[in-house]
């Protein structure tokens, strides 16, 4: 039986200026534009598999090998744009276009660990679907309608997500600043502090900073526009100071108008206030800035440096939280390496 298949693979994205509200619910278009850092490594990927055959009797998915229902609304909107899009590229026959389609897809990491698990795997399965499909052109428009931060993971290296002005969200896509190769020093860890699903997600999270947050309009007309400009400066210097400094002010201010949501999204917990004051004491005592903390909707932390400081850091997170973690790999570009943090001080 003729069975047309793609195999993709996509790592996760770890935001330094972070996404956090809508305008439109619906087509996913944000309140900010943002930016992050694509890993480049095995460790944190989904991988997905897509197939399509006039054998398939209907539509199915699997997630991580268990049979999922498919009718979640941001995953149909995905499937239906890349076939509009298939369509009018007309590299596929109108019978093929009918055809069912199997989707199967696993993460190696924990999905409910709030590290970014959605991204990745919308980034992939659009991505596969886009191959399958021989559609041409951006798709992190389409990624962006499974999830709105899987956009980002379309690109790797640093990437920026551009709001857009078009109501429609045409224009709301991501775009790559630079390649992981123009930084090749750069180095993310990320120090799991607890793998359980968050309380609230994301999704429900800043919509109701949208509903109440009036930090979250002040971050938005006066902070963000700045801070995107000058972190891509910073980047485009290699500028590690200002770059880290930014991120960490801007993963402060995101949880500043978390708890200025009411009631309020507590997301980090004492262990990533614990990691933050770590390396606010460990750029004092250097004299320099060696590491900056981010921290998305959960308590664990994302820590970005440059190679030759992860020894020290490590050494200083296991000395400090127990743990023994031994770097044994580098990787090229945004390598990442995970640390266990016991969850109690
Ligand atoms: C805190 O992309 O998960 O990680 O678009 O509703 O699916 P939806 O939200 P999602 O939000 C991510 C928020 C964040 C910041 C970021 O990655 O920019």
């Amino acid at each position: 039986m003729a069975v047309k298949s793609v195999t993709c693979v996509a790592p996760v994205n770890i935001a330094v200026i972070k996404y956090w509200g809508k305008t439109d619910e619906k087509l996913i278009i944000p309140l900010n534009d943002s930016l992050s850092g694509t890993l480049h490594t095995d460790h944190m990927c989904a991988k997905t598999t897509v197939a399509i055959s006039s054998k398939f009797s209907k539509d199915r998915m699997w997630l991580n090998g268990t049979e999922e229902s498919l009718d979640n609304p941001r995953l149909l909107a995905c499937i239906s744009e890349v076939k509009d899009r298939a369509r009018s590229a007309g590299k596929l026959t109108e019978e093929e276009l009918q055809w069912n389609v199997h989707i199967c897809s696993e993460n190696n990491f924990p999905t409910a660990a709030g590290l970014a698990s959605s991204a990745a795997g919308y980034a992939c399965l659009v991505y596969a679907l886009a191959m399958l499909y021989k559609i041409d052109g951006d798709v992190s428009v389409i990624a962006r309608r499974g999830s709105g931060s899987a956009c980002r993971s379309i690109y790797g290296g640093f990437v920026q997500w551009i709001a857009g002005t078009n109501p429609n969200g045409t224009d709301s896509i991501a775009q790559q600043i630079v390649p992981a190769s123009h930084w090749p020093e750069m180095r993310v860890l990320i120090l799991v502090v607890s793998d359980s699903r968050k309380k609230t997600s994301s999704t429900s999270g800043m919509q109701r900073s949208c509903e109440n947050s009036e930090l979250l309009k002040h971050r938005v007309a006066k902070c963000v526009p700045e801070r995107m400009s000058e972190i891509t400066k910073a980047i485009l210097k290699k500028d590690f100071e200002t770059f880290a400094k930014i991120t960490m002010q801007d993963s402060n201010q995101f949880h500043a108008v978390c708890l200025d949501t009411y009631p309020p999204c507590v997301y980090m917990n004492d262990v990533s206030h614990g990691i933050a004051n770590l390396i606010h004491t460990i750029n004092k005592f250097a004299g320099r800035t060696v590491a900056a903390y981010t921290y998305d909707a959960g308590p664990n932390a994302c820590l970005y440096l440059l190679e030759k400081d992860v020894p020290g850091v490590l050494a200083a997170v296991n000395h400090v939280f127990h743990t023994d973690t031994k770097k044994e790999e580098y990787y090229r570009g945004l390598s990442v390496d995970l640390v266990d943090v016991p969850e109690q001080l």
